[in-house]
This record gives structure tokens, sequence and C-alpha cells, in this order.
């Protein structure tokens, strides 16, 4: 048995990943993968709101469980999953479903925005944070590592945990989102949020030629001191009073900055990318690890899942 505090965190398989969500959420599960038990999923049931392929979503997938190696989670301490392995969550979200009402989803950001742009959203968009909620209450989690965006379906999950435990009695913990401040929100090249949905990114995984093409985009203003979208991104990968130094040495050289600015990124991705190249040729071993994790997730779940069910009276005993 281990003493040690419960992390869950997951990705949606919807694309490839950014340094956003590198820096806002995936490092954290690499840092901490030693201080705390971890479970690490691929959220492939919540992308399905907005993946409707077969082939695309299979390969987002596979893609997720090879980024999730690359960047240094290993298999042998974190339970590396896929959500619909585990179909006790979808038994749980509807459980939840049932304490949750209509009104209290509708103040979701995710769905005030589908609404706001017009789109008819789906049932599963809806619901995606009971679902969430789901995912990480099953676990017992004690602290959930997000980027901001998410901070208000930890608010949900937390919600949904102390209404359950009124009606049923004392279930689940209430679990904390652990959002670093300073890349709670990594700013895209055009200075707004980075999102896959933006076209601002820079791929965590990128190529040196999109690297650099991506930083030759950074908007930049030529009023300021320095060009501040240019330095946010530069201080992901660089320490703050090194780039305060260069960023004064070279003040007006915008060109020169980002030059630096791209090979300093280069120097980041290079190695994380070849080990991706890398592990890219196993697949067999690759399948295997979320096997494994599957498995080893199902069974820690089910006993937990198998207590709900009685206490809401599902399980006649
Ligand atoms: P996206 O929002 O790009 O579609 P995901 O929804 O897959 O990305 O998010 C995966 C994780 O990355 C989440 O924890 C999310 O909060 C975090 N994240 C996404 N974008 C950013 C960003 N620009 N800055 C910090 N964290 C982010
Ligand atoms: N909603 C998260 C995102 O968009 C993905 C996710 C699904 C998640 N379930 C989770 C994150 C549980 C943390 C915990 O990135």
């Amino acid at each position: 048995m281990t003493d040690k505090k419960i992390l869950v965190s997951g990705v949606k398989p919807t694309g490839r990943p950014h340094i956003g969500n590198y820096f806002g959420a995936m490092k954290q599960f690499v840092e901490l993968q030693d201080d705390y038990k971890c479970y690490i999923f691929i959220a492939d049931l919540h992308a399905l709101t907005t993946v409707q392929n077969q082939k695309e979503l299979e390969k987002n997938t596979l893609d997720v469980l090879l980024d999730y190696l690359a960047i240094g989670l290993d298999p042998k301490d974190v339970v590396i999953y896929k959500q619909s392995d585990v179909p006790q969550v979808t038994e749980l979200a509807w459980i939840f479903n049932c304490l949750t009402t209509v009104p209290y989803l509708e103040r979701a950001h995710a769905y005030k925005d589908a609404k706001a742009s017009g789109k008819e959203a789906n049932v599963g968009l809806f619901d995606y944070p009971v679902l969430m909620a789901a995912d990480i209450l099953i676990q017992d989690a004690d602290v959930v590592p997000v980027g901001q965006d998410q901070k208000q379906h930890i608010e949900i999950t937390r919600d949904i945990a102390e209404k359950f435990n009124r009606i049923f009695g004392e279930t689940f913990k209430l679990p904390e989102p652990l959002i670093l401040e300073s890349v709670a929100t990594v700013q895209g090249i055009d200075g707004k949020k980075m999102s896959k949905s933006y076209g601002n990114t820079i791929e965590l995984f990128a190529t040196d030629e999109d690297i650099e093409k991506a930083v030759m985009g950074i908007v930049t203003d030529s009023s300021g001191e320095k060009p501040e979208n240019v330095y946010a991104i530069h201080a992901l990968v660089r320490d703050k009073g090194e780039l305060d130094n260069l960023y004064t040495e070279k003040k007006g050289q915008y060109k020169e900055l980002k030059e630096i600015l791209a090979s300093d990124l280069k120097k980041f991705i290079t190695p994380m990318r070849e080990k991706r190249e890398l592990l890219k040729k196993d697949k067999k071993a690759v399948l295997d690890v979320l096997k494994t994790g599957g498995n080893v997730a199902h069974k820690c779940i089910e006993k937990k899942m198998d207590s709900i069910r009685k206490k809401v009276g599902l399980k006649i005993s």
C-alpha cells in the first residue's frame, strides 16, 4: 500500500499538443510522478464530443500515448490508461447526471461559449463537466494538475462530490486543482491564449522548420520597451534573470531576439521529439502500456464503484 497522495489528470486526443498544454499541465504530470500516485489518462470519451471519425480518434489516441511517454511519464510508476477502458467512469457519470441540474450545467463556460457562437451543442458537450467529475472522483484524487481554463470544471467536480456525500453519505474526497500561476494561461504567437482551435500554437513536438516559422510569426508591437509576446514565450524555456539581461542588451533587435528564441525552443523540443520518434518504432510496446494501465485502473476503480452502487441502491445485498 502507498500513502502517497493521488494525482489524476488527462488530455483529450483532439489534435497535436502545444507548449501551452505542456507547460500548463503535462509538465506537472512528469514533475510530480514520484511524489504522487499518478493516474494519467487519455480522455477519448471527451474527445468524442468533437472528433467523430474513427481513424482520426484512433490516431489521436495513439499520439497522446506517445506524447505521454516522450515527455517522460514512466509507466512503471504512473498508471497510463484510456478513459473508455474504464466503463465504470460512464456508469458513475450517469449517477452524477441524476444529481446535477440542467440550470447548474448551463453555467459551464464550454457550453456557454458553444451557445454564444450559435452552435447547437451536443448532449455530450453539455454533460462534459459531469464526465470529468467522474474521472476525478472515482480515483479519489487529491490533486488535479490543469491549466486555468479547467478551473471551473474542478469546481463543478467539488460541487458534485459534496452533493453526493450529502445525499448518500461521505464517499468522495474534494480534489484541489493544481494550477501554476506563471503558466496558468500560456499565450500563443498572437498574444491570445494558446489553443488548438485558434491556430496560434507552437507544437510540442514541432520540427525545426515549424518552430522557426511559428516564432517568426509572433506578433510584435514596435512601440514597447521589448517585444512582449516574444518575451512571454521565451520565459517558458529560459531563466527570467538571464532573459532580462538579454532583452536589455538586444533592445529593439526584434529579429535577433526571435532567432534566439527559436534556437532555445529547438534545444528544448529536439530531445523530446527524438525520443518520440524512437518510441513510435515499437507500436506493440507502446500499446502494451495502455493495456496494462487499463487493467490496473479497471481493478482499482471497480472496488470503489461497487461501494457506490451499494450506497445508491443499485446493488442489492
Ligand atoms: P486545448 O485547450 O488546446 O484544446 P486541451 O483541452 O487538450 O487543450 O488541454 C489539455 C491541458 O492543457 C488542460 O489541462 C488545459 O487546461 C491545458 N491548457 C490548454 N491550453 C493551455 C494554455 N494556453 N495555457 C496553459 N494551459 C493550457
Ligand atoms: N477537460 C480536460 C481538457 O480539456 C480533459 C480532462 C477530461 C481532464 N477529464 C479530466 C483533465 C479529468 C483533468 C482531470 O483538457
